[in-house]
Formats: structure tokens, C-alpha cells, sequence
């Protein structure tokens, strides 16, 4: 039966017809009711058992093929008028179907694109990092709980290589390298070694900018941040800067944005309150400033950093975290990207 198969299936293959009439003696000879592969289904009763699920699958395969090969033949073959077969080669080809830009991608081209117009640039930093650089020169005291076990990734068993845990880590490293003016800023993918839920993830994604010069102040960052909320929320998009603690920022702020899908007038996304908390900011702190080599007191600088799945799940309403890493098409083919 297998053999039968194998030769039908050659035959399908190596059909070339001269004659648009052909194409109708091959549907006759392999598809019609009476024809062989029709044929093979009936036969298919008699395969003895262990055999029957290859030998199915095979005789499906080869009704595919042919009736594929039938369709082709019967839209590439006319019959010019001195009855020569052409293949018809102004046919249009077939339909391909346009992609879709990963949400997350969607989000950090849309924020990206909001601070290059006020003068900064991205800078990528590295995902792999040392202590040095994630927590040490951003301020950190030794014994801070980031550092724990159960937030980071170590990579090396002396604790000194890790995955980083937020993009701040790129700060330490363009302030050394950087001379100022710096308006930088550094999207990219962070670390923690939390558990999986629709809130929470070991993987995410942050922005992280960064601005130092001779007399930036917290007045500046506050109107930069204004000015971010109503490019990306819309105009009537209000912050509020609530006080906070980070290590390498001081004063700092945590930044709620009046809620888009309400008007600040509290529904479920915002729980009431109007308000959803976008990112965190502050001062560079002026420890972090003396371990990059830069002179606290002829520079000031702000920086902030905000969660880009958060930002896309207000976004696009999106209600679990986890849909962004599954890469399911039939969720990501929903986005349409303007960049
Ligand atoms: N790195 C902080 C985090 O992962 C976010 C952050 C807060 C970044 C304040 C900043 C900042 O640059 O100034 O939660």
C-alpha cells in the first residue's frame, strides 16, 4: 500500500501537462470518485492495524497535494489563442500577510520617539552586569534588600556578575563615559527573580532617562515629565509627584499620571483614585555622582525609569503581563504599530 502511495505521489509530482485539457485527465485520473486516490481510501480498510495511522496520514497528504497541484495548475495554465499552454505571468502573486510589532516594541518606539524630540538619545546598555554598576556606584549600602538572593540573578558564585535588575545600572556606566552635557536615554530588558503571575514576571522591560548638565532642576524634570504624560496620554493628561526613596536619587518621586480611560474621575483600571502610578524619579543623587567622576557641585541632574509592560497594559488594556512574553500570534497580530 505504502508502495502505491510513493508511486501516485511521484506521478502528482512529476505531472507537467502540454494542454489545458490535461489538467481535467489529472483530476479525472487522480481525484474523481472513480480515480486513484479515492481509490486508496477504499482500500484503506484492508491495512492491517499498526499500519493504519501512517498509511492514513500518508493518503491524506497525498489528497492534499493533489488537489493543491489541481488548483495551481488549473489559475498558472490559459490557452492562448493558438491553443499553446502560457503560464500567465501578470497574475498578481499570492496575498502576504503583514506582521505585527510586538506591543512592547510598540510602547518603546512610542516613548523613545517622545524624547528624541526634546534632545535625547538612546544609549543600550548591557544586560549582563557587576555589582559595580547595578548597585554599588548607583548608592546602594551593601546590605540593601535588591541585592538579596531573592531579587537578583547572580551569574558568578562570588555574587559579582548578575543580571541586572533595572536599567539604572546604564546611568553608572554613561556618566563614566559620558562627559556632560548628557540627555540620555536607555531602553531595554531587566531581571528579578520573582514568581510568574499576571502582575509580576523574572523578565520585564524599563526606560531609563537621564539627564545632567550645569543647573538642571527638579522644575525641569517635573516639566519634562509634564510634558512626556501629555504626548503619550494625550493633553489633558495631568502628574502628580508623589515623595519617595531611591538610592541614587535625591529628592525622589514616584509619578502618577491623571488616568486615561476615566479622566481622573476613578473607574476600575485606576481603582477610584483617578491616578496610576507610571515611574519613579529624583535627583541624581550626589554619591552617584562622585562614583562616575563628575563633580557634584558644577553638575546637577534628574533621572527616571518606568516599566514598559506597565505602560503598555494601560495602554492597550491589556490585564495580564504574561500574554507579552507567550508570543501567542493571535494575541500579538491585534497591534498595529504607527512606528
Ligand atoms: N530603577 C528603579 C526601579 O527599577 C526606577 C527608577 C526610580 C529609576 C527612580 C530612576 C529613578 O532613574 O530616578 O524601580
Amino acid at each position: 500500500m505504502l508502495d502505491r502511495i510513493r508511486k501516485i505521489s511521484e506521478e502528482v509530482a512529476n505531472f507537467a501537462p502540454k494542454a489545458i485539457e490535461e489538467v481535467e485527465d489529472f483530476r479525472i485520473k487522480y481525484l474523481s470518485k472513480k480515480g486513484l486516490i479515492p481509490a486508496l481510501f477504499d482500500d484503506f480498510r484492508n491495512v492491517p492495524a499498526e499500519q493504519k495511522k501512517e498509511v492514513g496520514q500518508r493518503i491524506n497528504e497525498l489528497k492534499q497535494t493533489a488537489l493543491a497541484k489541481l488548483e495551481e495548475l488549473k489559475a498558472s495554465l490559459q490557452v492562448s489563442n493558438d491553443g499553446k499552454v502560457e503560464l500567465d505571468l501578470s497574475r498578481p502573486g499570492d496575498p502576504m500577510n503583514l506582521g505585527a510589532r510586538h506591543p512592547l516594541s510598540i510602547v518603546r518606539n512610542e516613548i523613545v520617539n517622545i524624547f528624541t524630540k526634546i534632545g535625547f538619545s538612546v544609549n543600550e546598555s548591557q544586560e549582563i552586569e557587576d555589582d559595580a554598576h547595578c548597585f554599588e556606584k548607583m548608592n546602594f549600602p551593601p546590605d540593601h534588600p535588591a541585592r538579596d538572593m531573592q531579587d537578583t540573578f547572580f551569574i558568578s558564585s562570588d555574587m559579582n556578575v548578575l543580571l541586572r535588575t533595572h536599567t539604572s545600572s546604564g546611568q553608572s556606566r554613561e556618566m563614566e563615559t559620558m562627559t556632560p552635557p548628557i540627555r540620555s536615554l536607555s531602553p531595554g530588558r531587566v531581571f528579578r527573580n520573582e514568581a510568574i503571575s499576571a502582575r509580576a514576571h523574572c523578565q520585564f522591560h524599563q526606560i531609563e532617562g537621564l539627564y545632567v548638565d550645569k543647573n538642571v532642576s527638579f522644575a525641569d524634570l517635573k516639566q519634562t515629565l509634564d510634558y512626556f504624560a501629555k504626548e503619550f496620554f494625550g493633553e489633558k493628561s495631568q502628574i502628580r509627584m508623589r515623595p519617595s526613596y531611591f538610592p541614587f536619587t535625591e529628592p525622589s518621586a514616584e509619578v502618577d499620571v491623571s488616568c486615561s480611560l476615566c479622566g481622573g474621575k476613578g473607574c476600575n483600571v485606576c481603582k477610584g483614585s483617578g491616578w496610576l502610578e507610571i515611574l519613579g524619579c529624583g535627583m541624581v543623587h550626589p554619591n552617584v555622582f562622585k562614583a562616575a567622576g563628575i563633580d557634584p557641585k558644577v553638575y546637577s541632574g534628574f533621572a527616571f525609569g518606568m516599566g514598559i509592560e506597565r505602560i503598555a497594559m494601560l495602554r492597550f488594556g491589556v490585564k495580564d503581563l504574561r500574554l507579552f512574553f507567550e508570543n501567542d500570534i493571535r494575541f500579538l497580530e491585534q497591534f498595529v504599530a504607527a512606528y
